[in-house]
């Protein structure tokens, strides 16, 4: 969910809507807003898009210049006008982003102090309970301490109070809030991105702060109730919108800057005159690492799997893989000598978040990997490698993947070289592949028709295998991923070998298999297991090189030929042909590709 809140001589909703637009990454559930109009509380509330708020807000305006915003990714309750934020009674109105764990005996308690709750949400409880705090004599600034002492789980919050124009109270325990100074004029945002359009100048809460903005500055509380000062810091975003350019949809438009925004993040990796990596960016010893832990969640817990090749590879080093859901709460023994790595597009994603505190109290030395400078990971993590994708808006990952999978080879390079065990031929080996990868992959988006013509293949389909072994594994399983996310199709992704181990059993002539087999030392094994599949009627696509097409030149098969690549850059460029497949698969299925149902891009909850 994403929040935005404003306080000062303007107009609140053309602000409010702008900032929720440019958080709409964060869930696109339903929406709304609440200003204070002659001193009481007025709101308005849409299911669904932002777009269905502003029609909303154009048959009935609201005025007012102190306001809060939400957009929401539903976690308690289904996505209904009625179950959008903001909560309101009376006397508050609220906007939360979170869980509140604790919220059924809060409701139980508010019920019994006469109040009545509306809606399913978990949010609704923190307005209630502060009416009834509000009713008993307390001020805003008494009532938000007390209720937010009362509150379990993680959290950030925007509140307005009837009666008090001008002023707007936020919180933060957990989720990320940032304060936007303005010109006589305050704003509170998710990230700074919502504020880009206003002011640059930022200050973010700490965890357990609380924030009175009136149009004049700020004063923050820290969780024992101290006055406290954040520090500014100065957002590098611009107040202008990404578009699509000549692209019908943003993904599109993401995966054919492959290319472009690779080539950037090699430029800042490595030193190819040289033919070395360069992550002079990095304070960490890395010959003292013993091992290594990687964890993120969706698409970027793959590149992060990819690297446990790349990783155990080339830097001889133990390393484990989990997605951030799971590992933070398992009691996995760390200490100083382990480098945990987390990777996310984001740096919000609140499991990728709670995983990298976990490792962090545990002693860990931890490195970030994203594609954005500004976010809580990266302002948290003891080291970061950025990313240089620019900004990602379509919701199913694409350019960030294989930038993420550029940076993770570089690391994996680094670690290695760091510890005596690369030697300079591998290395410069690699880094040659890494740096054919745009050229290769404009060569794949050149054949885009090909793939529009086999994904007419797909989409009929209600099942979708995809398998590869080694490195290829991790792929397989981002192509059933991409193709669930946006397709709606069910797709799973699996260790070719694995196969015959049980899944073997769904396949009919009715089920697409998509193998992805780069010509690499499991080659021969992958196209046995491809044998298994077409001997049960299966319909195979097959992604690889000229010769291994020529080697699986069978009935049943159908390959799409891939540039040849050193194997141990093929991730980077059999990810473009999966992502195209998924996409417009989609497009024939029309699927809204952009913004799929259920998802966000970002998932700021647990
Ligand atoms: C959401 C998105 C996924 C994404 C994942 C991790 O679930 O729908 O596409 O891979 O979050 O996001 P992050 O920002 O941490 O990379």
């Amino acid at each position: 969910c994403g929040i935005v809140a404003i306080t000062g001589p303007n107009e609140a909703v053309p602000f409010l809507l702008e900032g929720l637009r440019r958080l709409e990454y964060r869930g696109y559930d339903s929406a709304g807003v609440a200003t204070l109009v002659d001193g009481g509380i007025d709101r308005r509330r849409a299911a669904g898009r932002i777009d269905n708020l502003a029609e909303v807000l154009r048959t009935a305006p609201l005025a007012g210049t102190t306001g809060i915003g939400h957009t929401r990714w539903a976690t308690h309750g289904r996505p209904s006008e009625g179950n959008a934020h903001p909560h309101a009674t009376d006397r508050v109105a609220l906007v939360h982003n979170g869980i509140i764990e604790n919220y059924r005996s809060l409701r139980q308690e508010v019920v019994d102090r006469g109040l009545q709750p509306e809606s399913e949400t978990d949010s609704e409880v923190a307005a209630l309970l502060l009416t009834a705090l509000l009713r008993e004599g307390a001020t805003p600034e008494e009532a938000v301490p007390a209720m937010l002492a009362r509150l379990e789980g993680a959290f950030s919050l925007a509140m307005i109070f009837a009666g008090h124009d001008g002023l707007v109270i936020g919180a933060r325990r957990g989720s990320p809030l940032a304060i936007g100074w303005g010109r006589d004029e305050m704003f509170l945002g998710s990230d700074a991105l919502a504020l880009a359009p206003v002011t640059q100048r930022i200050s973010y809460l700490e965890d357990g702060d609380w924030v009175a903005l009136r149009a004049d500055g700020a004063r923050v509380h820290d969780a024992a109730g101290r006055e406290v000062e954040r520090p500014f810091t100065q957002s590098a975003y611009s107040g202008a919108l990404v578009g699509k350019g000549n692209h019908a949809h943003f993904m599109h438009k993401e995966i054919h800057e492959q290319p472009t925004v690779i080539g950037y993040t090699l430029h800042r990796m490595i030193d190819a005159a040289a033919g070395r990596v360069a992550l002079s960016d990095l304070n960490v010893d890395l010959s003292a690492i013993r091992r290594v832990q990687l964890s993120a969640c969706g698409t970027a817990a793959l590149a992060a799997l990819t690297a446990r090749h790349w990783i155990e590879g080339l830097a001889g080093i133990p390393t484990s893989w989990d997605v951030a859901s799971e590992l933070r709460y398992r009691a996995v023994p760390m200490s100083g000598t382990e480098l945990g790595v987390f990777v996310s597009q984001s740096g919000e994603t609140a499991d990728t978040l709670g995983a990298m505190a976990q490792a962090q109290s545990a002693g860990a030395h931890t490195l970030a990997i994203t594609n954005v400078a500004e976010s809580s990971m990266a302002r948290e993590a003891d080291d970061v490698l950025l990313t240089m994708a620019g900004p990602e808006i379509g919701v199913a990952a694409t350019k960030t993947f294989t930038c993420q999978l550029v940076a993770l080879a570089c690391l994996a390079m680094a670690i290695g070289r760091a510890r005596g065990v690369l030697g300079e031929a591998r290395e410069s080996a690699f880094v040659q592949a890494l740096s054919e990868v745009p050229s290769r992959i404009n060569d794949i988006l050149g054949r885009e028709q090909q793939l529009v013509t086999l994904a007419e293949t797909i989409a009929p389909a209600r099942n979708v295998l995809y398998i590869g072994r080694g490195m290829s594994h991790p792929l397989a399983m981002e192509g059933a991923l991409k193709l669930k996310e946006i397709s709606y199709i069910h797709a799973e992704g699996y260790a070719a070998g694995e196969l015959k181990h049980g899944p073997i059993a769904l396949i009919d002539g009715s089920m697409p298999v998509i193998v992805v087999a780069p010509r690499d030392a499991l080659f021969p094994k992958t196209l046995s297991n491809m044998e298994e599949v077409l001997a049960r009627g299966a319909r195979v696509l097959l992604f690889t090189d000229a010769e291994g097409a020529e080697e699986a030149d069978r009935p049943g098969v159908e390959s799409f030929v891939m540039p040849a690549i050193d194997p141990l850059a093929a991730p980077l460029l059999y990810a473009v042909p999966i992502q195209l497949i998924a996409y417009h698969v989609a497009l024939q299925k029309g699927t809204d590709v952009d913004q799929p149902r259920n998802l966000a891009k970002s998932v700021t909850v647990e």
